[in-house]
């Protein structure tokens, strides 16, 4: 709860230049996000993402035969870490259906605080230089 209080601070930071982001190695989250995020990501996603967010068909990136496309991994293998944290929260609230995916929409399902808490469960399995690369693309940008 702490943590996401943090976030509007955090964005506050975005017009930092990129060497003193490069050494922010803090995370915008804490181990509690952590440990709740894990519960609602297996509660809401882990069937289709998988349990470690490793997705669940292994070649993710092939079209299935409804011409659809599998969930991708969002453990740092995938694209996640091109989408800011207000995309990711975007793609999560809208879901996938209005492009012409699969993935439900959590607008109403779950609140900010989880889907946040979601974010930092996913996020916590990437690696410092994946979450650093994220940063340096703008991940908390407004
Ligand atoms: C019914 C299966 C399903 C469920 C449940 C699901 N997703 Fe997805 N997700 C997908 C698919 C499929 C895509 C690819 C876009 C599409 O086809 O809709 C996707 C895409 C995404 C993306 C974009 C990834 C990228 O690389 O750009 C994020 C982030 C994401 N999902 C997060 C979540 C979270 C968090 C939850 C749980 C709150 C969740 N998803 C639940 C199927 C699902």
């Amino acid at each position: 709860m702490k943590a996401l209080l943090l976030i509007p601070a955090l964005l506050l930071l975005s017009s930092a230049t990129h060497a003193q982001i490069e050494q922010m190695n803090e995370r915008w989250y804490s181990n509690q996000d952590v440990h709740k995020g894990e519960k609602v990501f297996q509660q809401n996603c882990a069937s289709c993402h998988g349990n470690k967010a490793q997705g669940v068909i292994k070649d993710w990136r092939a079209e299935l035969p409804n011409g659809k496309y599998p969930a991708p991994p969002l453990n740092g293998s995938a694209h996640a870490w091109h989408h800011s944290l207000k995309a990711l929260d975007g793609t999560i609230q809208r879901g996938g259906i209005p492009i012409g995916g699969t993935m439900p929409a959590f607008k109403g399902k779950l609140t900010r605080h989880e889907r946040l808490q979601a974010i930092a469960y996913f996020q916590s399995l990437w690696s410092d230089r994946i979450y650093q690369a994220w940063l340096k693309r703008g991940g908390l940008k407004p």
